[in-house]
């Protein structure tokens, strides 16, 4: 297979989200691309460049939230990405929830909620990467099916290149499809 060499910039894939922080007292919503799971230990990261709105509102409270947009969400996220809180009101966009651990809005309208407190963070090429404890999860009763978290009900989006997708179909099984070649 002959191979094409590209920039080096990240094209993805990376998962798209909605961080949710309060700032001056006020929620504001940022899309983030950058953001992952660090270790089998309930922690998240999210990578937030320092000058953005929502880095303020992480270190005022210690807090944020993560939340899973469903792929019908696809225009009010890139918004969230398009304009910034400093000169525009996101606050209202979506109906915030909190959870008594932490100071950090959790949207009620995404299907999936994660609230992260932030146990470290590092500061790098202008950008800060917050990294977050897990210390609520919610997800909508109807994104289950008999009793689990259904992904293809979440169905959430993926960013690469210049455009989001959503979640597609299954294609495999999770530590399943691995045992089925050394069964061979
Ligand atoms: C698809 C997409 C992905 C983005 N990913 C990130 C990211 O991972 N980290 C980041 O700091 N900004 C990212 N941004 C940019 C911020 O969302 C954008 O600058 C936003 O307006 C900042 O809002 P705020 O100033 O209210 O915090 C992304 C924007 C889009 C549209």
């Amino acid at each position: 297979m002959k191979k094409v060499k590209l920039s080096n910039r990240p094209f993805g894939p990376f998962p798209t989200v909605l961080a949710g922080v309060d700032v001056g007292g006020k929620p504001n919503y940022v899309t983030i691309g950058a953001c992952g799971v660090v270790s089998l230990d309930a922690i998240l990261y999210i990578s937030l460049k320092s000058t953005h709105f929502s880095t303020r509102g992480v270190k005022e409270n210690g807090y944020f939230s993560v939340n899973i947009p469903s792929a019908d969400m696809v225009k009010l996220t890139d918004y969230c990405g398009v304009v910034s809180g400093t000169d525009t009101d996101k606050s209202k966009l979506f109906t915030a929830f909190y959870h008594e651990a932490g100071k950090a809005p959790m949207i009620k309208e995404c299907p999936m909620n994660i609230l992260c407190k932030v146990v470290n963070s590092i500061e790098m090429f202008g950008f800060e990467m917050f990294f977050g404890e897990i210390a609520a999860v919610y997800a909508d009763e109807k994104c289950l099916t008999e009793g689990k978290l259904d992904p293809l009900k979440v169905n959430p989006m993926l960013m690469m290149g210049a455009s989001y997708y959503d979640l597609g179909e299954v294609v495999g099984d999770l530590f399943k499809e691995g045992v089925k070649i050394n069964n061979k």
